[in-house]
């Protein structure tokens, strides 16, 4: 395993590389991994001769000081955690002068309106920092195939969108949600809730669920009303939103369209930490 702070380092010793025409997979990373994390970066060890992970709490990305400064950080568990995958991997862990020099601050992106939805509307400038720090990382390590999880849906189609406007030569692969046994999908996030928050969060993914099977028989909206009705029973939880969206546009869908992909999205409170998940509806 070799690490890399610096991103000339990290260029020097790719570049070779790339000129032999070796396969880079890259699965970006803001650590405090988990066996999601690990899903896509066993699925880049498999797809590709060489795979750099990079671990870097994007400080552009946060629209909550808070949160930024809670983020965690635990960099000798992580490096444990991937020489258990494979001690064939290149790590980058730049500082944050190494991304953003003297100024850290965002670049701002047009998404053709995937950054005015959801997770956009509830944290402003959120996709900006993505849209920066993927754009540069990218730079950097001139990967072939950079792997994103589903988790985090609509990162993963503004990612997309990002590397067709700007002509990026990387392939976007999207990777299911990997869940903890009781159904809450994985985050670094979750270290953050007591034990007991934890095993109740396990009601999100069966709501989702159920939420699914409403929709086969009722409306959108009526649907709608049953997750809002479902989470009023568990004042613990303080919903921010649940909404039904087109899975390519994901402009929020007040009735179903026929050839249409829809998928719920979810964004919710427990013990003040934000969770977020989502489900494909059919
Ligand atoms: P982070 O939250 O660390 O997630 C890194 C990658 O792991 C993302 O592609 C995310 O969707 C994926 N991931 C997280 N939890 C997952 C789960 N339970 N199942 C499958 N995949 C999962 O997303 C970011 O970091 C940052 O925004 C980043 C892209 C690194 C830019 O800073």
């Amino acid at each position: 395993m070799l690490i890399f702070n610096k991103k000339s380092d990290l260029s020097a010793f790719l570049s070779p590389l790339i000129n032999q025409n070796k396969s880079i997979g890259f699965v970006p990373t803001m650590g405090a991994l988990h066996e999601g994390h690990l899903s896509l970066l066993e699925k880049s060890l498999a797809e590709n001769d060489i795979t750099v992970m990079s671990i870097f709490v994007n400080p552009t990305q946060f629209n909550n000081a808070e949160d930024l400064e809670k983020y965690p950080r635990t960099l000798e568990k992580d490096v444990e955690k991937m020489k258990v995958v494979s001690d064939n991997i290149i790590v980058y862990v730049p500082s944050v002068s190494d991304i953003y020099e003297d100024k850290t601050v965002s670049e701002s992106f047009d998404y053709d309106g995937l950054e005015n939805q959801m997770e956009g509307q509830h944290r402003p400038g959120h996709f900006d920092g993505v849209g920066t720090i993927v754009k540069r990382l990218f730079e950097i390590i001139k990967p072939n195939i950079a792997y994103f999880g589903e988790k985090d849906f609509q990162q993963l189609q503004i990612v997309k969108k990002l590397v067709s406007k700007h002509k990026i030569p990387v392939h976007i692969i999207g990777c299911p949600i990997f869940r903890e046994e009781s159904g809450l999908a994985m985050s670094s996030r979750n270290e953050r809730l007591s034990p007991n928050a934890r095993k109740k969060a396990a009601i999100i993914f069966e709501i989702l669920n159920q939420a699914k099977e409403v929709f086969q028989q009722k409306s959108i909206k009526e649907t709608i009303k049953f997750v809002e009705k479902s989470f009023k029973k568990h004042p613990e939880f303080e919903l921010e939103y649940f909404e039904i969206a087109d899975e390519e546009t994901l402009l929020s869908a007040q009735t179903k369209g026929s050839n249409k992909k829809y998928r719920g999205f979810i964004a919710i409170f427990i013990e003040k930490i934000r969770l977020i998940d989502n489900i494909s509806l059919n």
